[in-house]
């Protein structure tokens, strides 16, 4: 039972489906591809609720909206996690827990450090703990471009072939690569022994 009761995960539940609806209207018309690269992210999430409990609501929130700043209406510095956070933030007023998790999501640290938007995204957005940036980090870098399920070294060898070795994004996911394989890392490890558990049980 959640710590806080059953009327707190009634409450949170229908975050996802709101999430999904703002994705797709800001993704699928634009960028179909990102869109089905999205909902598979978001696939990735549903997979967690073993490790994530009632948290596995806000995940699947968070995946569908971590490339929401891809959108051309959205697009100001460029850098899709800060767009995305901003504009949940200023625009659709989200809570707090899902623009911390769209801003850093997938180590974007390392890109705003490229971009010289370190300053804004940190000042701007905390952190939040480390299970769920794992676990966005996780889905977001064990999907595809299509939406397909991919191991991890295959989704950073398809980031560098997609953007080409001087490109920016390739520069700064060689930078986050160490931060990415932990994350995937940790929650693999999760799950492992969650099964294991579930099954001694
Ligand atoms: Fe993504």
């Amino acid at each position: 039972m959640c710590p806080e009761g059953p009327a707190f995960i009634v409450n949170r539940m229908g975050q996802a489906e709101w999430a999904r609806d703002l994705a797709r209207d800001l993704l699928e018309q634009p960028l179909p591809r990102r869109w089905a690269h999205t909902q598979g992210v978001a696939g990735r999430a549903e997979t967690l609720a073993l490790i994530l409990g009632p948290e596995t609501d806000t995940l699947i929130a968070a995946a569908y909206l971590h490339d929401i700043g891809y959108a051309p209406n959205l697009v100001s510095t460029g850098f899709h996690p800060l767009d995305g956070a901003r504009y949940l933030r200023d625009v659709v007023k989200a809570e707090d827990t899902l623009c911390r998790l769209v801003a850093h999501h997938s180590c974007a640290v390392n890109e705003a450090l490229n971009r010289d938007l370190f300053d804004a995204l940190t000042s701007e957005f905390d952190e939040e703990r480390p299970e769920l940036v794992e676990a966005l980090t996780y889905c977001d870098m064990t999907t595809g471009p299509d939406g397909n399920p991919l191991d991890v070294t295959e989704r950073l060898a398809e980031i560098h072939s997609r953007y080409g070795p001087e490109h920016l994004v390739s520069q700064s996911i060689t930078a986050s690569t160490p931060c990415i394989l932990a994350a995937v890392r940790a929650v693999e490890t999760a799950l492992a022994e969650a099964r294991q558990s579930g099954e001694g049980r």
